[in-house]
């Protein structure tokens, strides 16, 4: 694991920005992506930098169960408003939240992460240690699912909904032995409130109890985080 820590998530951004750059020049054009707070700044700068996806494919790691893509919260929504629409993309995956059948629906994206290994994968990181919406306990073997959310997710994912009863329970979730598939994996987390989760993460034990530390087994894992989310590390 390599770990890089930055006064804030801007200058963060432009490290990973780097990364992106880099994979695009070497020819690698598949990015597994990540919705949230956390990769905002990066989108954004990818948005006003001069590079070309027109060629690259990008995946979704996850999409509430029953928000379709126009409704506000939903991730389909967060990634056309946040980059795709600005930056366009060859092909862009995001499980439908609204399949009417959930198990068709696992399979389907299931088939699109076989057929597309990830050069590049994105992803923040839950106060509960989630990646993806793979929630403690969540077995390492594990493909895309449709998940039971925690009561700590729901709880944090409030603040872009009304009401805490507008919080999806359910999402689909790219699992996690999909995101170990990819070849380089970029974890990133911002704020004191992810300070605790990133000590476990990469200081605690492997356990399916902290999804996250899983990626100390990866072979090519950079931690991007800014101080106050690195402010537990011994
Ligand atoms: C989102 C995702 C989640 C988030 C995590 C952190 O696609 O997979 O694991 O990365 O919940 O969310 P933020 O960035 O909003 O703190």
């Amino acid at each position: 694991m390599e770990i890089k820590i930055f006064k804030n998530a801007n200058d963060a951004a432009k490290t990973v920005e780097t990364i992106f750059a880099k994979t695009l020049k070497s020819g690698d054009e598949v990015f597994g992506l990540a919705t949230g707070s956390t990769p905002e700044t990066t989108y954004a700068r990818l948005v006003t930098s001069d590079l070309d996806f027109s060629n690259a494919t990008a995946i979704n790691l996850d999409e509430y169960y029953g928000l379709n893509s126009d409704h506000p919260q939903s991730y389909a929504y967060f990634m056309n408003k946040h980059l795709f629409n600005k930056k366009p993309f060859k092909h862009t995956y995001i499980p439908n939240g609204i399949a009417e059948d959930p198990q068709a629906e696992i399979d389907r994206y299931n088939k699109i992460l076989e057929e597309n290994p990830r050069n590049l994968q994105i992803l923040g990181i839950g106060t509960n240690g989630h990646i993806g919406f793979n929630e403690p306990g969540t077995d390492f073997a594990s493909k895309t699912q449709l998940v039971n959310l925690t009561e700590e997710t729901i709880e944090a994912n409030q603040r872009f909904f009304k009401k805490r009863e507008d919080v999806p329970k359910q999402a689909f979730s790219m699992g996690i032995d999909s995101i170990l598939d990819a070849d380089h994996i970029i974890l990133m987390a911002f704020g004191e409130n992810k300070a605790d989760a990133v000590k476990d993460m990469i200081e605690g034990p492997v356990t399916e109890l902290l999804p996250a530390s899983i990626l100390q087994k990866h072979n090519h894992v950079t931690i991007i985080l800014d101080e106050d989310a690195a402010s537990k590390l011994s």
